[in-house]
């Protein structure tokens, strides 16, 4: 095939051109109505009370950390298998990230793994939990909540791959990715790659109204303007900056098409499903070992293990399948290699690094372009 296959790519329909047309031509290009209502239409689909866009995943990371009170003397326990971010949000905020690792089949942090290091560690060491719903496999936030209370942690969930996944509590209950029943806070990402492609963009979602507020100053600069005191003797153009904060904004330009994307979601995740189950049909019986699915995957990658992965990685862009590895293990950066306290195992990180890319999925990826990435990884295999 000469077209290039990416293994993650934007849905633009014309009703996305339509909704960004129709900003362009209105007063607010940013800081206007339609911010508010994606956040609205946002919290209402994942069934939060509130939600809060930013202008990237990044974003929100780093300003969950800062709502949440990471400073210099605090510690927090994240996943090494996620992108950089996921532990950066802690790094700027001059606190430090220590890592457990994860289950090899899901690449999903264990809690055990996560226990372990807080056992181990006098009480209060930790302040609190990052986890990631990797690839779009729904974490059990309830056992993670578990976790979080014994220990006195905060809970943030990083669901940048995950937007309108869920899983199922003990008692059988639905819970959408981001629902705010047991982060404190949830991240989003719309990275053109994501279910929602903003071009950059994110979102923060949560029930806890302190963090809320704390979180729309933050974007602002740390700005309010909110009646106090001191606006009588300036005047009412009076503005205060109570907090060190951002500009962290969405644009309206950017919130009308992740408005419209978001109409969509249904069908995307639908159609995404759809892509994995015919790979899953494909891979049965062969060396191409599949992630473990789940009920309530979102599926933002779809990650297999194949025997001689550099090799195979190679065979596949050639045939112009740009496969992509998710992720190197983020204490294998060199950034944090040189300020991690001590050298640690990590054997369910090394095991999934060692095998793993992730096959092309999205909701334009066609039918016959999926049966040639299958003929080829399935060419490859039986060379082996
Ligand atoms: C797990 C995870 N967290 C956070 C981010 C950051 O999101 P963004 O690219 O929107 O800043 C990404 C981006 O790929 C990600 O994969």
């Amino acid at each position: 095939m000469k077209k290039v296959i990416p293994y993650g790519r934007q849905w633009i329909t014309a009703a996305d051109i339509a909704a960004v047309k129709s900003v362009l031509s209105s007063d607010y290009l940013t800081q206007g109505p339609k911010v508010q209502q994606f956040e609205e239409a946002f919290a209402h689909y994942v069934g939060s009370r509130y939600a809060v866009a930013v202008s990237s995943g990044t974003a929100a990371l780093h300003l969950s950390a800062l709502a949440l009170g990471v400073n210099a003397q605090s510690r927090v326990i994240s996943t090494p298998f996620t992108f950089v971010a996921t532990a950066n949000c802690v790094t700027y905020c001059g606190g430090q990230v220590d890592f457990a690792d994860i289950d090899p089949h899901t690449g999903i942090m264990q809690p055990e793994a996560a226990e372990r290091l807080l056992r181990q560690a006098p009480a209060g060491t930790y302040q609190g939990l990052i986890v990631v719903d990797y690839a779009g496999y729904p974490a059990d936030m309830e056992a993670f909540r578990r976790l979080a209370n014994r220990y006195n942690l905060w809970l943030l969930q990083d669901a940048a791959h995950a937007t309108g996944g869920y899983f199922h509590d003990s008692q059988g209950r639905l819970h959408r990715c981001g629902n705010g029943r047991y982060a404190e806070l949830t991240t989003f990402s719309f990275h053109p790659v994501k279910h929602i492609a903003c071009g950059e963009g994110g979102m923060i979602t949560t029930n806890d109204e302190a963090l809320y507020r704390k979180l729309m100053q933050l974007r602002t600069h740390g700005i309010t303007k909110e009646r106090s005191r001191l606006q009588q003797w300036h005047g009412p153009w009076y503005y205060e900056m109570q907090q060190l904060g951002y500009n962290y904004r969405l644009s309206d330009i950017h919130a009308a098409l992740g408005l419209s994307q978001l109409a969509r979601m249904e069908e995307a995740l639908q159609r995404r499903r759809a892509i994995a189950r015919r790979y899953d049909e494909a891979f049965r019986g062969t060396h191409i070992r599949p992630l473990k699915g789940a009920q309530g995957h979102a599926w933002h990658l779809y990650v297999v293990r194949v025997p001689g992965r550099k090799a195979a990685f190679e065979y596949m862009r050639a045939h112009n399948i740009f496969v992509q590895v998710h992720y190197i293990p983020v204490y294998l950066q060199p950034y944090y290699r040189e300020r991690l306290p001590a050298p640690a195992a990590f054997p369910g990180s090394e095991e999934l690094y060692g095998a793993c890319f992730s096959l092309p999925i999205y909701p334009t990826l066609t039918a016959e372009e999926q049966t040639y990435v299958i003929e080829k990884l399935l060419s490859f295999n039986e060379r082996i």
